[in-house]
């Protein structure tokens, strides 16, 4: 099966090019964005989405605004682009990839002397960002592959697959590492309510890939653990600070779980990811809007007046987390972020 490749920069017609996740399992459709704003609309709307692949998008984001800026100063042309760069920035704030995306690309233009330069320059970095999200990816897998021993039953919550990153994935990266050394993994994907990630998106890439997988309900997980039919617990991150891991609505209830069933719950997640200063009080979690639970399949699910929460992530503290693979080595507890070593084009953050 053809590789899956989730975004990526058309440099002839300077657009940004994505599989409109919205739409899946129902229909396989690229859409493309021309403008910073149709960008941001594909990130709130989840078409595009997962830590890695907002990464790449505030990349490519900044690209496509400078490369499509008519403005003649670069005084001018640098303050637009970076304004419409903060403008993407506040459309997902709890995953730190999107900001670290645009920072990375707007440092690199700022290293250049003209608006041309800076042009180009603003694409090459974008396209080094997917190309060496792709390496990562691999890398993360290959390490994790280690933690899987041989007839594992994994749990995954979400989607950090390839639909997720520029390909192969990181929690499902681990997995399809894992399967790729001969070893013989099963998957248990939580749905993943409200947006159902998991049933939606994660399913169909496993599938896709012939790897055997299974959906639940989020409320069956625990009850799977107590009869012994999870070996091992994987998930991605949006954000690792000092203290805690944010990921998707859910997997602090996995942690628990797992905690209490003695399964060992791993976070895959590329060092861009870490949020080396922020703890956990820190960190502003997206509230998103009241339709996502309060309807299903187009149906109203709860009657009107009623009031819903919907908190798009969790933080689940690192004491519940029994290792974080990176591309650069696995953590363990006592975990110290600080520790994390950096790969040598990633801009320091500390
Ligand atoms: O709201 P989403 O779909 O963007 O949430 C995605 C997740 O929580 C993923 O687990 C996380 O971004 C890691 S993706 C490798």
């Amino acid at each position: 099966m053809e590789q899956l490749k989730t975004l990526w920069y058309e440099a002839d017609t300077d657009c940004i090019a994505y599989i409109d996740e919205t739409l899946l399992p129902v229909s396989f459709e690229i859409a493309r964005c021309t403008t910073i704003g149709e960008l941001g609309i594909a990130i709130k709307t989840l078409a595009i989405r997962g830590a890695p692949a907002l990464g790449l998008a505030g990349a490519f984001g900044v690209a496509l605004a400078a490369r499509r800026s008519g403005e003649t100063t670069f005084e001018q042309f640098y303050s637009r682009v970076q304004a419409d760069a903060n403008q993407l920035s506040s459309t997902r704030p709890t995953a730190v990839n999107l900001t670290w995306g645009i920072q990375r690309v707007l440092s690199r233009m700022r290293t250049t002397g003209s608006i041309h330069e800076a042009k180009e320059a603003a694409l090459s970095e974008a396209l080094a960002v997917a190309r060496e999200d792709a390496i990562i990816c691999r890398k993360i897998g290959e390490q994790g592959a280690t933690l899987l021993p041989d007839r594992c039953t994994v749990l995954t919550h979400c989607n950090a697959g390839a639909l997720a990153c520029s390909e192969w994935g990181t929690a499902l990266g681990v997995i399809r590492s894992a399967i790729a050394a001969g070893k013989d993994i099963r998957v248990i994907v939580c749905e993943t309510r409200p947006l159902l990630q998991g049933a939606r998106l994660t399913a169909w890439e496993l599938d896709r890939d012939d790897i055997d997988v299974t959906v639940i309900t989020d409320s069956m997980a625990a009850q799977l653990m107590r009869k012994g039919e999870i070996g091992s617990v994987i998930v991605g991150a949006d954000r690792v600070t000092r203290d805690a891991v944010f990921n998707k609505i859910g997997t602090y209830m996995h942690a628990v779980c797992a905690k209490y069933h003695a399964i060992p719950f791993y976070v895959a997640a590329p060092v861009s990811t870490f949020d080396f200063n922020g703890m956990e009080h820190d960190i502003v979690v997206e509230e998103r809007g009241r339709d996502e639970v309060a309807s299903l399949y187009g149906r109203k699910t709860i009657p009107d007046g009623v009031p819903v929460k919907n908190p798009g992530f969790d933080a689940t503290p690192l004491a519940l987390v029994s290792a974080i693979v990176t591309e650069t080595g696995i953590l363990s507890a006592p975990y110290d972020i600080r520790q994390v070593i950096e790969p040598a084009e990633n801009t320091s953050r500390r």
